[in-house]
């Protein structure tokens, strides 16, 4: 379950609970300055990815290596398990095709971005990666931008990023996303006990 008082979740460990999640909620008011990337290629209707997804799969992989606190392990079968259902929508919310791209430069794809549209919260961010390499540093803030200058209509834009996360985090306030809320997820002993 997820609580947001430091001391319920206190009490819930102290209750044997294993904590899962450390997040922040963060948002950013919009409408966002214009901001345009000819290298960020957005989605096409039917959330097809503008190149195949086998070649998105390397910067992916890369930004979320073993020790990242939102590291998923699978390899290829990350396409499948989870770049495919959450653009096709099965997850979070439909993707807002035209405020989600991947970022490509001399064929390499080098960071992406996708936006869904929560029904209880409006758009929101998904996901948002890039390449680890010093020359691609930046991108991340550059598509979160690149982003909210599409939601035309939209009045903010929302994500959730884990405490430890701290280069997500400074990029987001880059962003001018601010804190709005802070979670703590935690398994209960009955919980694990089932599963
Ligand atoms: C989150 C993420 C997308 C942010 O990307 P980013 O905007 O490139 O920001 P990063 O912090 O990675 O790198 C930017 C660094 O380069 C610097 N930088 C920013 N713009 C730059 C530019 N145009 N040229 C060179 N350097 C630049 C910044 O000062 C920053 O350094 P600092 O954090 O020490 O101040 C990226 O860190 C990432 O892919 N992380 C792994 C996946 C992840 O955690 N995603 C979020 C899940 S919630």
């Amino acid at each position: 379950m997820s609580v947001h008082d430091f001391a319920e979740a206190q009490a819930l460990l102290a209750a044997g609970g294993t904590l899962q999640r450390h997040a922040h909620q963060m948002r950013l008011a919009l409408p966002a300055d214009v901001y345009d990337n000819r290298e960020f290629l957005p989605f096409a209707a039917g959330a097809t990815p503008p190149v195949p997804w086998d070649d998105v799969l390397p910067s992916f992989e890369a930004a979320y290596p073993p020790g990242h606190p939102d590291h998923m392990p699978g390899g290829a079968a990350l396409i499948d398990s989870y770049l495919v259902p959450y653009t096709a929508g099965a997850q979070l919310g439909p993707l807002i095709c035209h405020a989600s791209a991947l970022a490509v430069r001399d064929g390499h794809v080098y960071g992406g971005i996708l936006i869904v549209d929560r029904p209880d919260e409006g758009p929101w961010v998904c996901a948002v990666w890039r390449d680890p390499r010093p020359e691609f540093a930046g991108a991340g803030v550059a598509l979160l931008r690149w982003a909210a200058a599409r939601l035309d209509g939209f009045d903010a834009i929302g994500l959730v990023v884990t405490i430890c996360n701290e280069a997500a985090l400074r990029a987001y306030e880059r962003a001018g996303f601010t804190i709005e809320s802070t979670a703590w997820t935690v398994r209960l002993p009955s919980t694990q006990a089932q599963s």
